[in-house]
């Protein structure tokens, strides 16, 4: 095969992206649209920092792709620009606590906290308290206004508990010369009714919420960013208004709006072609939709995967499941692969967790005297099937 082919054809100027980069996951665009009154609110909040008061404690959610980080991030660039010129002592740290490893533990992130300041400790080691005490003597040293991001703030509390959010929250009524403000961010909308009460209100002395965009914001999202990525004239009458469609359908996601536009874009290059058409957007969406199947599939836990290899198994054979069936094979399959049976109750949730991942669907059946049970029927679409078999055999060790 001449691959040479294939490399001269990519290497050369494109005739569809302008600037590829322009579409990734790490690109920040320099218009903000549809967001002014959020930006607005975030920079009044945080805004007294600039005469080294501290701002109230801050969080903003919603749902994801929304432009949180986005935001936040562009605000807090501009305040420290400012504050810089103004010679004001503001200092941001910004820390995504769904990186791995930066906030598994209160020690990881006071770790990472300090080394973002410019001071390294063991990576493990010391008591925590003592790193709580270096944090502190460290900032109190000036009299700055520290102003703590911690994006994902449900991956924090999910991993380290909330512990380490009340221990933060309490340290700026003890320094002497600085000041700590918190930004929790998240798209959890469930996370802070479930934190402990006094964390709560200390983390949302302020709020912010980010509703999701509708169909003409992220049409404008879109048109604008496609006017920096793309050559001119590459896109289709009508393509911009059906990926923005699409995403305002599903819950009106910038992120995914964007990825979609790539995909397509991807595709009219990897066919050769000199426009986005209406059909490559099915075919983007198609293929968008197959990779995050595949990606919830591959993440889910060995019982998952067993009990989900024995509902596609039955439905093959065109068997009308019920949750004491699905239970029965699943039993024979663990002992097959060598792993312990979890209780009926136990796959009873599974099946229910899997329905509400939309990798099956359960229905309850009511069966007069005899009960209640569940049908339960695989939802994976027919075309991924092979693959997805292919994917479970090898993972459970078939
Ligand atoms: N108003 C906007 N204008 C331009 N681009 C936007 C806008 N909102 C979001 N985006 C883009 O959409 C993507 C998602 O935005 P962002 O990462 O800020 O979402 P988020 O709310 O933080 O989502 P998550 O909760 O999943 O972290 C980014 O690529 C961002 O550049
Ligand atoms: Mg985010």
């Amino acid at each position: 095969m001449d691959l040479k082919n294939i490399f001269e054809k990519f290497s050369g100027k494109s005739k569809i992206f302008r600037n590829r980069e322009a579409l990734q996951a790490r690109y920040h665009p320099e218009k903000i649209l549809h967001r002014d009154k959020e930006l607005e609110k975030i920079a009044a909040i945080l805004a007294p920092s600039l005469k080294g008061e501290k701002p109230s404690n801050l969080f903003i959610y919603g749902k994801t792709g929304t432009g949180k980080t986005l935001c936040v991030l562009h605000v807090a660039k501009q305040l420290e620009e400012f504050a810089r010129e103004k010679k004001g002592n503001v200092r941001i740290i910004y820390v995504n606590c769904k990186l791995k490893r930066v906030a598994d533990t209160p020690y990881r992130l006071l770790a990472h906290i300090l080394h973002e300041l410019g001071q390294e400790v063991p990576s493990t080691g010391l008591p925590t308290d003592e790193l709580y005490k270096a944090f502190y003597d460290l900032i109190d040293r000036r009299s700055d206004v520290i102003i703590l991001i911690l994006d994902e703030i449900d991956q924090l509390v999910a991993k380290s508990g909330d512990d380490i959010l009340y221990n933060l929250s309490r340290i700026d009524s003890e320094l002497k010369k600085a000041r700590l403000s918190i930004v929790g961010i998240s798209n959890d909308l469930l996370f802070a009714e479930n934190l402990d009460p006094r964390v709560k209100s200390s983390l949302s002395e302020e709020e912010v919420v980010f509703p999701p965009y509708n169909a003409l914001q992220i049409k404008d999202i879109l048109e604008e960013r496609a006017r920096i990525a793309f050559q001119q004239g590459v896109i289709g009458e009508g393509v911009i208004q059906k990926i923005a469609a699409i995403s305002a359908r599903s819950h009106g996601d910038a992120r995914r709006a964007l990825e979609l536009l790539r995909i397509t874009g991807e595709l009219a290059e990897r066919k050769d072609m000199n426009k986005l058409t209406l059909e490559l957007v099915d075919e983007a969406e198609e293929k968008m939709e197959s990779e995050n199947i595949i990606e919830t599939i591959k993440a889910q836990p060995q019982q998952y995967k067993a009990v989900l290899y024995t509902t596609i198994i039955l439905n093959e054979k065109n068997m009308e499941i019920n949750t004491g069936e699905l239970y029965n094979h699943y039993r024979r399959l663990c002992s097959q692969i060598k792993v312990r049976p979890l209780t009926q109750r136990r796959v009873s949730d599974i099946i229910a967790e899997l329905d509400m991942q939309g990798l099956l669907s359960a229905k309850t059946i009511n069966r007069g005297r005899y009960g209640r049970t569940k049908s339960i029927e695989c939802t994976i679409p027919l075309r991924l099937l092979e693959h997805v078999k292919k994917i479970l055999r090898e993972d459970l060790g078939l």
